[in-house]
């Protein structure tokens, strides 16, 4: 095992924890360019005590509402123009993922000459990075993706309907403050397609990543056997505060970089999903439920004692042999079973998505993502065919 790793966001985590946001971004700035996102905060109170916390410590703010699911690039440049005519200092995301990645790219805009989207990896020769931003503080209002420790964004350009992501240390949010309480409203179904995709991010490294690294499984299956205890509770009773702490901060871990540390892998499912949710709109969680066990079924020809390895430790499930067939089998079936079972969809037809498509999609995965040979990087590497194949098994 090399590698070096660096998370230089503060995390400020638990029940209450909203009334630290104003003193926390005065530290920052004294005008905030607040996101928001398609109005639960403002029919929560969310958006009301977080403004009133703001004020009290002297921040004024700008506003940025609106920022839908899946967030596009003109939402973005509207958000970076606002913090210029504004003259914001910082920038305050109050929401989910969408409402995240959104304001982080609109904090960086302001320092990046030419198009936003050539930050953004999609094919293109001369791509460059974001290197400076504002200051961005993150309180996250759904437990879902880890963006408000991390420092990627995701970003649909509607135009060509190419849905890329960024790194880059700039986006890194200088405090993220993670209080379960402002998740307490999220519907059954949006926490459902959070847990799925707080365990698909450690089932991506957990199956992609480089052999060796046995306390990173551990990890990650401490992630995953959390989400599956705590997410149903979440589910069921939307008011179990307890349920919903546990499964934020599950999220949080999940993906501010301490699982995937040292294991390199790359994220073939996230590529394929991220092509569902930029062509038909739907909520990311949702897509990779479908995509997750489709692909787990094709990548476990090639590896198949590691899925064993997550059948026996998930699901206790005692293998005749290391490369076990069967276990294989019911690992994977327990697992969708599971996402079923808390109300996530498992088939595109669930999400209203056919077979017309499913060549285009292979196409747009690869335009973002490939190898020296066009395939999708992952274990195994995928050509287009295998993707059209995995896809097809989920009609
Ligand atoms: O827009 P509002 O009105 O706030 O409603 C949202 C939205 O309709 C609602 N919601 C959020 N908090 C709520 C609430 N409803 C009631 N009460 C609350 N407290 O939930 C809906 C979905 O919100 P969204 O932000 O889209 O969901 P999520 O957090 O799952 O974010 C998904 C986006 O993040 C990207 C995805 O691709 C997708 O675009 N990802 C970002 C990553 C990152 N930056 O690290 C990694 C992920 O793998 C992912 O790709
Ligand atoms: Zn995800």
């Amino acid at each position: 095992m090399k590698f070096t790793f660096h998370n230089p966001t503060d995390l400020i985590f638990g029940a209450g924890m909203l009334s630290e946001l104003g003193k926390t971004v005065a530290a920052y700035g004294k005008k905030a360019l607040l996101v928001t996102g398609g109005g639960s905060v403002k029919q929560n109170g969310t958006f009301d005590r977080a403004v009133k916390s703001l004020s009290e410590a002297g921040v004024s703010i700008a506003e940025c509402s609106g920022v839908e699911p899946n967030p596009r690039l003109s939402t973005v440049e509207r958000g970076a123009g606002i913090a210029r005519r504004e003259g914001c200092d910082v920038v305050v995301a109050l929401g989910g993922g969408s409402t995240m990645d959104a304001a982080k790219i609109m904090a960086a805009a302001l320092f990046y000459d030419g198009d936003l989207w050539n930050m953004f990896l999609h094919g293109q020769k001369n791509r460059r990075l974001p290197e400076r931003a504002l200051p961005i503080v993150t309180v996250p209002t759904l437990a879902a993706t880890g963006s408000e420790m991390n420092c990627g964004s995701v970003i649909t350009n509607e135009e060509t309907t190419i849905k890329s992501f960024v790194t880059a240390p700039c986006l890194y949010p200088k405090v993220a403050i993670v209080d379960p309480e402002l998740t307490v409203s999220v519907p059954k179904h949006q926490t459902a397609f959070g847990v799925c995709d707080l365990i698909t991010h450690v089932t991506e490294s957990y199956f992609n990543g480089v052999d060796g690294t046995p306390l990173q499984d551990r990890f990650a299956e401490g992630v995953i056997l959390t989400a599956m205890e705590w997410g149903p509770k979440a589910v069921t009773d939307g008011n179990d505060l307890e349920a919903r702490a546990q499964v934020q901060w599950a999220s949080v871990v999940a993906l501010n970089g301490w699982v995937q540390v040292g294991t390199f892998g790359p994220y073939p499912v996230h590529m394929i999903e991220h092509v569902l949710s930029a062509h038909h709109d739907i909520a990311h969680g949702a897509g990779l439920a479908i995509v997750n066990p489709a692909w787990m079924r094709f990548a476990a020809r090639t590896r198949p004692s590691r899925f064993v390895q997550f059948a026996e430790r998930i699901f206790g499930i005692t293998p005749k042999h290391p490369e076990d067939p069967d276990a294989i089998a019911e690992g994977i079936d327990r697992f969708e079973e599971f996402l079923r079972s808390i109300g996530c969809p498992t088939r595109l037809f669930e999400a209203g998505i056919g077979d017309a498509l499913l060549a285009r999609y292979a196409e747009d995965t690869v335009i973002v993502a490939h190898d020296d040979q066009g395939r999708l990087p992952g274990r195994p590497a995928m050509t287009q065919a295998d993707i059209v194949e995995v896809l097809r098994s989920a009609l």
